[in-house]
């Protein structure tokens, strides 16, 4: 199957990427970039750096890299800005963190200075186990929305930049149900205007990087960018959204592990994982509002993937549960573990233990990157709202109304790869076996 190429604007100039939240993942990923750039790294875990893609018929042995198929904007033009309630700049901050080796911290340190947050729209309703000085002050919503505007807006002129992106990757924000607030866009506006306090300080980023016509990525589990009044805006204004959980560390693998068990039509009885973390996430994670929302977003990957209703004799009635527990001893290294309870041929009992000892935020940094430089293809080729072929990065992909989220990592992958043929014109890749006669 092919179509015409689809009309990609050159990445000229420099792309701004404006985090919210200047932690353990926001630095990671801006220190990563400046160890890149200064040849000091490679950008392991990124598809968009290292990742390549095969064109046309297997026996043609096409595979150029993705950034030479699309035009992605290089690492060399990225510009941060970010918000934080803490003042500390990114050097301080990723200290703080103390996942990268002070030593490198050391050789990035003139890059790392200059990202001073913004003060950031917090409330500590939402977020209750943090609380830092640098916030906005405001009469009420609708001018902490205009404060918002008024940084990206100076982010972008005072430093000359061509296009920007702005991706949450701020705290978990308390579990909250969908409300009438946010039901449509105009009634969205009402609430700014009255207050509502189910509109959380990530909606009003979102609300306000809409406005202004940015693509918008939520990298954490909590309601944001999702809820109908924003996705509408987002068309509306055609924007590209993205969102929402960085797939990172146990989700991953269970990702890539469940859809192998139910392709062989092995049965699972129980499936415990449980997670020992020690950093600010794992903090904010420890109150039980907040780790209700990343509970959520687990949770809900297995159901999807195992199809319990087309499959009740297998995955029906499926124990599955997951547990952070916080320790900070470990800080940013978590380790994981899973224990599956699996059965097969005539119903024998196996077991699974899986033992990650893995690191959050050097698992999160490259889709960061990633993010940011796909959100801008996606604008750059007048794509709007939910980025489907954008669910390989999330543990709860946004999908349109009334489909299931993909989960799949090998389906997501081909998703992904076949939207950058499309937009380029290219065969799409079917797997059909007629491909070897063709
Ligand atoms: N690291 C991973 O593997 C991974 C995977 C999936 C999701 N996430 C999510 O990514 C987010 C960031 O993770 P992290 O490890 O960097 O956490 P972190 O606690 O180190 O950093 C979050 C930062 O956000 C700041 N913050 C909180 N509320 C804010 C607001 N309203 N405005 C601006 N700044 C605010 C905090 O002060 C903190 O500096 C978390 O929500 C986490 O759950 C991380």
């Amino acid at each position: 199957m092919r179509h015409p190429a689809i009309h990609i604007v050159p990445p000229r100039g420099r792309l701004g990427v404006m985090l919210v939240g200047l932690g353990a993942v926001s630095t990671t990923f801006v220190a990563g970039v400046a160890a890149i750039r200064k040849g000091l790294a490679q950008p392991y875990g990124s598809l968009t750096q290292l990742g390549t893609i095969r064109l046309g018929k297997r026996a043609e042995r096409r595979s150029p890299l993705i950034r030479e198929l699309v035009p992605l904007a290089s690492v060399e033009d990225l510009e941060f800005g970010a918000w934080d309630i803490f003042p500390d700049d990114a050097y301080r901050a990723a200290a703080h963190a103390g996942v990268l080796d002070p030593a490198l911290l050391e050789r990035l340190r003139g890059d790392l200075e200059a990202i001073r947050p913004w003060p950031a729209v917090f409330d500590r309703r939402i977020v209750s186990r943090i609380d830092g000085p640098n916030v906005k002050r405001a009469a009420g919503k609708r001018e902490l929305v205009e404060q918002l505007r008024a940084d990206m807006r100076d982010f972008i002129r005072a430093r000359s930049l061509d296009r920007a992106v702005v991706i949450w990757c701020a705290s978990t924000e308390a579990y909250c149900e969908q409300g009438p607030a946010h039901a449509t866009t105009a009634a969205f506006e009402e609430a700014l205007d009255a207050d509502d306090p189910t509109l959380t300080p990530i909606m009003l980023y979102a609300y306000a990087a809409l406005m202004e016509g940015l693509p918008f990525a939520n990298a954490a589990p909590n309601l944001g960018v999702d809820v109908p009044a924003l996705t509408e805006l987002a068309n509306e204004r055609h924007v590209p959204i993205a969102g929402k959980d960085l797939k990172t560390g146990q989700t991953l693998l269970k990702t890539i592990i469940a859809p192998g068990l139910k392709a062989r039509m092995l049965g699972v009885r129980g499936w415990y994982s449980t997670n020992i973390l020690g950093n600010r996430d794992g903090e904010v994670l420890d109150d039980p509002a907040c780790f209700r929302t990343k509970e959520v977003s687990k949770k809900g990957v297995l159901d999807y993937l195992l199809q319990p209703d087309l499959y009740p004799a297998l995955y029906g009635g499926l124990c599955h549960q997951v547990q952070i527990n916080y320790y900070p001893p470990r800080g940013d290294n978590k380790e994981g573990w899973d224990n599956i309870d699996l059965f097969g041929w005539l119903g024998y009992p196996m077991q699974l233990k899986i033992n990650f000892l893995c690191r959050d935020s050097i698992l999160a940094a490259p889709l960061v990157l990633d993010l940011a430089l796909f959100l801008d293809l996606a604008q750059r080729s007048a794509r709007s709202g939910i980025q489907e072929w954008l669910s390989f990065y999330f543990k709860s992909p946004m999908h349109a109304p009334g489909l299931y989220p993909e989960h799949d990592l090998s389906i997501q992958l081909k998703k992904l790869k076949n939207t950058l043929r499309h937009l380029k014109g290219e065969e799409l890749v079917t797997h059909l076996d007629q491909e070897y006669g063709d």
